[in-house]
């Protein structure tokens, strides 16, 4: 039988933390778990507790407020609740229309993808880790305002904020104080770029986006910090992911790109790999989880990844999700990923262009170890 590479990455990134999950999914849909908290493994009960805002927060003990808080400031969207929150979604809702990333990215990427659809017609073998790892260095220095062309500079980025997602671990509860300074040092002076292109107040920029959307200096700044610490290593670490898994279905081919396709085929590749294999909540008045009983101060722990690996591995071939299931990998309710436009404009246009260059072979592989999202340390691909 052929290696099953997303269990291998899983394992590799957390192989003790790995097994315990997965075997709680077989313990029930809601369970509650000494010194962890609720543990949620069932998509429509996901759904419920993401929907209830009020009842389930990101701002109490326990929560990535606690985290994040300390390096972002206090209102960056992921540590925000109630009205102050539903503000500035509501301001930020016209801010990545799926017209507004799809430019992005075609502004951005058309020579680097331009560089890699040569490489691999010539035969020459392509590392897609570092290949992605700079085009979404690339994508985030212009949501940013960071102007440069360069791949080292694209690449430089995209290790600082991996420095950064890599101080959290599955336990960490809080970043200690060296921790905080380190991570202000590299947010520092990135959110002064991101300043003066907010400044600048040219609208074709994201910084120039939300000052038009009437977002002050400071939200425009945290935001920034926000989506290069929630957009980076999420979508480079998935589109190897997304690329490794068609190859081992045997449907590498080109066509996906047929219409409507590469975008089921992406959800599906979501749906199995869960960049973000887990989303916490604090209970903020007592309320029952699928029967549960949880208190304010608890903590609900929800295993995206059980929720969506319950409805079977992967199928190039799936039908659409049923509702329940449908982007719970970009969460639901009020804090649905708000980079969704920008995320699945990256992936297509990385995606098209590795499958227009196919029938491509995976020469070589290697999974990261012990990292928060599961990856590959290098996924290697050559015309074949
Ligand atoms: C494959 C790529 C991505 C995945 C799987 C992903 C997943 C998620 C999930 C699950 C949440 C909700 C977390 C929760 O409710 O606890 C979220 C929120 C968020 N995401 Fe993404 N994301 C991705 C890409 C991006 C990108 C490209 C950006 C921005 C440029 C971004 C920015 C954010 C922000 C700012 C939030 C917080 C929103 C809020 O709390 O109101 N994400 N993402």
């Amino acid at each position: 039988m052929s290696t099953d590479w997303e269990r291998r990455l899983y394992l590799s990134a957390h192989p003790f933390a790995y097994p315990l999950m997965r075997g709680l999914a077989r313990l029930g849909p809601v369970v509650r778990v000494r010194g962890v908290g609720v543990v949620v493994n069932e998509a429509a009960i996901a759904r419920e507790v993401l929907m209830d805002g009020e009842t389930f927060r990101k701002d109490g003990p326990g929560s990535p407020g606690d985290l994040w808080t300390p390096v972002l400031g206090p209102s960056v969207l992921l540590n925000m609740e109630g009205e102050a929150h539903r503000a500035l979604r509501r301001r930020l809702s016209e801010l990545f229309t799926p017209s507004y990333t799809e430019a992005l990215c075609a502004r951005v990427l058309d020579e680097p993808l331009a560089r890699l659809a040569d490489r691999l017609a010539r035969g020459a073998v392509a590392d897609l880790v570092d290949t992605v790892r700079v085009m979404a260095g690339a994508v985030i220095c212009e949501v940013i305002g960071l102007e440069t062309r360069s791949e080292d500079d694209w690449r430089r980025l995209f290790q600082q904020g991996e420095r950064i997602v890599s101080m959290v671990t599955l336990r960490t509860r809080r970043l200690s104080d060296s921790q905080v300074e380190k991570a202000r040092s590299v947010l520092g002076p990135l959110g002064d770029i991101a300043a003066k292109a907010y400044a600048s107040g040219d609208e074709t920029t994201v910084m120039g986006r939300m000052r038009a959307l009437g977002l002050s200096e400071a939200e425009a700044r945290g935001a920034a910090g926000a989506f290069f610490l929630t957009g980076t290593e999420t979508v480079a670490t998935f589109v190897p992911r997304l690329i490794a898994l068609l190859h081992d279905a045997g449907r590498l081919d080109a066509a996906l790109l047929a219409p409507g396709v590469l975008d089921r085929v992406i959800d599906e590749a979501m749906r199995v790999t869960t960049p973000t294999p887990v989303m916490l909540r604090s209970v903020h008045r007592p309320a029952a989880i699928g029967g549960v009983r949880v208190g304010p101060g608890d903590r609900v722990v929800i295993a995206t990844h059980n929720c969506c690996r319950a409805y079977g591995p992967f199928d190039a071939d799936a039908s659409p999700h049923p509702p329940e299931l449908r982007r719970l990998w970009f969460g639901a309710g009020p804090h649905f990923c708000i980079g969704h436009p920008l995320a699945m404009a990256e992936t297509r246009a990385i995606a098209r262009t590795v499958l227009a260059a196919a029938p491509l072979k995976v020469v070589r592989r290697s999974p990261s170890r012990r990292v928060l999202i599961p990856s590959y340390a290098r996924l290697m691909v050559r015309k074949g």
